[in-house]
């Protein structure tokens, strides 16, 4: 084993976060810099169309942050980062993660979500294995979905997912997921590698890509454009804000036993429709517009592909074992989602004139 800069040694630990620039994973690294001042944190991000240098741009100049644009599916450069900081840690979040495009485009959900996992999974046990306390003190934390899990009934409201629901995945995407999540798994059952998994339900608040759902009506109520609900509006889905996610991340990460898995989410499901009327109104109060000044806009399009029915998690173990539970009620959550949508209105610009990626082709086109 080669000799590790002594730079290295002076960190606590050494983590690598994948998919660092996206939503969530800026939210934890944003967390995790901040409340460790002592770890070295490594954003590892390909910068794809919803990787954005501009929602970490807050904390880039820190000491313990580094970026390193690379692809997970690229054995030797993920290697190579793993060895030049002789990490310790990785936090699993870059994926591809939208289900239309998944319809659309299923091909890169495999090279990307299986594959790229894989690729991370080998190279972290080909260097962890290979140095003196093995596995010992290392850890891979692997964040998948509620997806996973399948679709529940609308007519059974007590049925949730739990640990041990059975994984069955509808979308490209869920199973591009369940398929990482298996492999996760795998490596933990064969080598004994050091993993954890976590599956969460859908999250909001800021620095959203606005192709999901909740940025993008935002800034269509804004607009005054459409609202394309799919089919009649009346899926489900459990809403969690992204802070009390990347909360119960760095939870997991330092206290669960390895191979142990959790489900993350906040008994908070809104079917679609009634979810879009309270954005319309929270975004119509903060806009002064009249109550209801924006409903005509809801708009019912041809429905999503296989679209799942509802989804709601069973997060109970996580607080009982854990003592994790959310820290925000959706009212609250959804105000201060609605509170910066409105006051970032040059982000979300950026990307929908596009001009975030010449940005960061400039900026990071040689590395
Ligand atoms: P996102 O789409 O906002 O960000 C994904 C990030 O991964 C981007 O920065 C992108 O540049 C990067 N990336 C994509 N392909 C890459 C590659 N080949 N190599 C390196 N980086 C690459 O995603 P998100 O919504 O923040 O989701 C993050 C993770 O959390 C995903 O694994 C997703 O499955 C999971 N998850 C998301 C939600 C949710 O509601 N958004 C809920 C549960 C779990
Ligand atoms: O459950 C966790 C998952 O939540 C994550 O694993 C995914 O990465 C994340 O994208 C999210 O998946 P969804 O498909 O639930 O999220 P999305 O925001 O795309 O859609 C939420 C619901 O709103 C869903 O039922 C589809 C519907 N929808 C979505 C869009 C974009 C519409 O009705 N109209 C729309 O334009």
């Amino acid at each position: 084993m080669e000799i590790i800069d002594n730079i290295n040694t002076n960190w606590a630990r050494r983590i690598i976060v994948t998919g660092g620039a996206g939503f969530i994973g800026s939210h934890l690294v944003r967390r995790l810099v901040q409340r460790y001042p002592n770890y070295l944190i490594i954003n590892l991000d390909a910068l794809t169309y919803c990787g954005n240098p501009a929602n970490v741009a807050d904390v880039a100049d820190l000491p313990n942050y580094r970026f390193h644009r690379a692809d997970i599916t690229d054995y030797e450069a993920v290697a190579a980062i793993i060895k030049q900081y002789n990490v310790d840690g990785i936090i699993h979040l870059a994926a591809e993660s939208h289900v239309d495009r998944s319809i659309s485009d299923p091909f890169i959900f495999a090279k990307t979500n299986v594959l790229g996992t894989l690729t991370l999974l080998q190279a972290a046990k080909d260097w962890w294995s290979a140095s003196p306390d093995g596995f010992s003190g290392k850890r891979f934390h692997h964040v998948s979905t509620d997806e996973v899990f399948g679709a529940l009934p609308l007519d059974r409201p007590e049925l949730m997912f739990s640990e041990t629901t059975p994984y069955a995945p509808h979308s490209p995407y869920s199973a591009s997921k369940a398929s990482s999540d298996h492999f996760v798994r795998a490596f933990v059952d064969t080598y004994g590698f050091p993993a954890v998994i976590t599956n969460c339900s859908n999250n909001y608040g800021p620095y959203q890509f606005p192709e999901k759902l909740i940025p993008l009506f935002i800034n269509n109520i804004v607009e005054r454009r459409p609202l394309p609900v799919y089919g009649q509006g009346l899926n489900v889905r459990d809403w969690l804000y992204v802070g009390d996610h990347v909360a119960a991340i760095d939870l997991v990460f330092h206290q669960a036993a390895n191979g142990a898995s959790y489900n993350i989410g906040g008994f908070n499901q809104w079917s679609n429709i009634d979810l879009v009327r309270a954005l319309i109104a929270e975004v119509d109060r903060q806009i002064n517009r009249p109550d209801g000044a924006d409903l005509d806009l809801i708009t019912f399009v041809k429905d999503r592909a296989g679209h799942d029915m509802r989804y709601a998690i069973d997060s109970s173990r996580i607080s009982r074992e854990l003592g994790w539970k959310p820290s925000l009620d959706f009212e609250e959550g959804l105000r201060i989602t609605v509170q910066w949508y409105l006051s970032h209105k040059e982000w979300m610009d950026e990307i929908t004139s596009g001009a975030y990626r010449e940005y960061y082709d400039k900026m990071y086109k040689n590395r």
